[in-house]
């Protein structure tokens, strides 16, 4: 995105560039944040959260718990900076149904807390993620005995009526962590010992911060196992940078070779960090420096510079710790020397968007070839791309990561429903156009 690059309403035209310079302070992950703000919603005394995401997304955890009885503020003059006001292990039965708005992760891992709640709550969200699917918590959180009702095939609104529950050990069919991390946040409410045995390991985010507010959480082989009855405490945490967010930055400046970026603080959680061995991988070079460990979790200053861009796979337990990673990976794959496949994403088809839809057609648009598949895509090397008309789909890491595709296009990209982007990162447009020189 060009100094001249313009913006209309939701709409953003991005004007190809050269080079991607610059320092990005990425924002607090989002991930962490959301289980920061529950978990220190149902501890004991204050927590203060330094960089805490400004997602949208997070806001609406916020404002979600805030209706649940659990009090909170943005410190003055600290614009990142939140305090909470634990309410305990018991919550206030909510008088509104507490609206998610586009955020799964705060509907699924809510439910959790929720289910060990003695009141019933109501759920619902935005229309992306009214069609998204709710099985995945229903089934675990009905054998521990709560009460949960949705619309045909598992869809929001979700009505939960919590009470005492009781402990399960329980093998998800789907590789989530916000499944994992719903059934653990549950499984401080339950008599026993819960246990979630994974299918393929996801990100630990729920397991750390769960430790970080004091809790026993044991992980051996595949499994985690948490003990009911456990109280939380309020802590003082900093929120590393989102290692997601920080993939646009990554990926526009493989796109040109010179280019040079440094992100300082991003979250290094080796659960999360396979992307920068797959960016390696693909002729980005990647060096951390100032590694540091904030409660359990692993920041550090990220310095890359483009150089070749290559092709790659990305298949089984890598599809799932990349999943976030892997539109914005299609968005520029045709810029590279090999191409890119993705294998194993049916999960791509369930997210804020169609993911493997709304990638298809918005590169089609920019005159790539692809071939979608029912669980991922290939997609050729060496192709030029024109600007084109492209739309979010309502999707942020669709809006994001065609912004970036467009800085290497000929001609301008307009892309439509650009604000999407707020949903986990409010200044993108702002920081990709001052880190991108014509
Ligand atoms: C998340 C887990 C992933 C990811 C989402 C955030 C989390 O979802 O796509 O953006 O914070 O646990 P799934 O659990 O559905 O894989």
């Amino acid at each position: 995105m060009s100094d001249d690059s313009k913006r209309d309403g939701s709409n953003v035209i991005v004007r190809p560039a050269r080079s991607v310079r610059g320092v990005v302070r990425i924002p607090g992950d989002k991930s962490i944040s959301h289980r920061y703000a529950m978990l220190a919603a149902i501890a004991e005394g204050a927590s203060r959260f330094h960089n805490f995401s400004a997602a949208r997304d997070c806001a609406s955890t916020l404002e979600c718990v805030a209706k649940l009885g659990c009090e909170w503020e943005r410190v003055e003059g600290e614009e990142r900076t939140l305090e909470v006001h634990g309410a305990g292990r018991r919550l206030t039965a909510p008088t509104e149904v507490l609206d998610c708005g586009n955020s799964g992760s705060t509907m699924r891992m809510l439910s959790g807390i929720l289910a060990g709640q003695p009141f019933a709550s109501e759920l619902c969200g935005d229309e992306s993620l009214s069609r998204r699917p709710m099985g995945r918590i229903m089934t675990p959180l009905a054998q521990m005995g709560a009460r949960i009702e949705a619309v045909e095939g598992g869809r929001p609104p979700l009505k939960i009526r919590g009470g005492p529950l009781k402990a399960i050990h329980y093998k998800p069919e789907v590789a989530s962590a916000q499944v994992k991390s719903c059934v653990l946040f549950a499984g401080l409410f339950a008599e026993g010992e819960t246990v979630v045995e994974e299918p393929i390991r996801t990100r630990d985010h729920g397991e750390i911060a769960l430790r970080a507010f004091g809790a026993e959480v044991e992980r051996t082989g595949g499994a985690s196992r948490i003990v009911g009855g456990q109280r939380l405490r309020g802590i003082e945490a900093h929120v590393p940078g989102d290692l997601s967010g920080a993939a646009f930055f990554l990926c526009a400046a493989a796109l040109f070779p010179g280019s040079q970026i440094t992100l300082p603080g991003i979250l290094m959680n080796p659960t999360r960090a396979r992307l920068l061995d797959i960016l390696m991988q693909m002729g980005l070079r990647v060096s951390v420096a100032h590694l540091e460990e904030h409660h359990g979790e692993l920041a550090g200053t990220i310095e890359a510079r483009g150089a070749v861009w290559k092709g790659t796979a990305i298949a089984g337990a890598d599809t799932a710790a990349l999943i976030d990673e892997i539109p914005v990976l299609a968005a520029v794959a045709p810029y590279s020397e090999g191409g890119l496949e993705v294998r194993d994403g049916k999960e791509l088809r369930v997210k804020e968007s169609d993911r493997i839809a709304a990638v298809a057609k918005n590169l089609r648009k920019m005159g790539a070839e692809i071939e979608e598949r029912p669980d991922g895509m290939r997609i050729p090397g060496g192709q030029h791309l024109r600007g084109a008309e492209l739309d979010s789909f309502g999707d942020h890491r669709i809006a994001m990561a065609f912004a970036v595709a467009a800085l290497r296009a000929e001609g301008e990209t307009v892309i439509h429903g650009a604000d999407a982007a707020g949903v986990s990162y409010p200044n993108f447009f702002d920081e990709l156009q001052d880190t991108t020189h014509g």
